[in-house]
């Protein structure tokens, strides 16, 4: 049996969970959630590339499956502990309030557009959407390019000044 990046995900964040629910530890789940939703950017724009013909039906099948698992569970941890830590560790205020309020919400977009991207995929695999290739690799790269503008933002407004905030004090 193969690990998918999900599995290895659950691994590894179990391990770290399990230490401690230091802030240290929070930024490092953080940082393995983030890489764990890039490279599924990654895999979805090599999908997209290879477009009209989906060359590699394993690796396709592999991606739809992970997908929103893994989104699902970098969201619930980001909402359920990171931006609570992020209000602490940054001294919260409106600013904040109003930026994790608008990351809430393109997490919900984020996830609806993944289950459309899943049906897509799985119609790729079935070969009954060939005729639609063009559309579907256009789907991709929108969801994948607002996915790692999410991601950068999060990195550059949240996580990179939490991380400096800690090594500071
Ligand atoms: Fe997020």
């Amino acid at each position: 049996m193969s690990l998918t990046d999900s599995t290895v995900i659950q691994l590894k964040l179990a391990q770290i969970e399990g230490e401690e629910s230091a802030p240290s530890a929070c930024l490092t789940a953080m940082r393995v959630y983030h890489d764990l939703l890039l490279s599924m950017c990654d895999r979805l724009e090599c999908i997209a590339d290879t477009l009209p013909v989906p060359l590699n039906t394993a690796e396709c099948q592999v991606v739809t499956q992970d997908l929103l698992p893994s989104m699902t569970a970098s969201h619930h941890f980001e909402e359920n502990r990171f931006f609570r830590d992020a209000r602490l560790i940054l001294n919260g205020g409106r600013a904040l309030d109003d930026a994790i309020a608008r990351l809430c919400e393109e997490h919900r977009e984020d996830q609806f557009f993944a289950e459309e991207i899943c049906e897509e995929m799985r119609s790729l695999i079935t070969g009954g959407n060939q005729r639609n290739a063009e559309v579907t690799g256009y789907m991709l790269r929108g969801f994948f390019g607002q996915m790692r503008r999410h991601i950068a933002f999060e990195r550059d407004f949240l996580y990179i000044p939490m991380t400096q905030k800690l090594v500071n004090l």
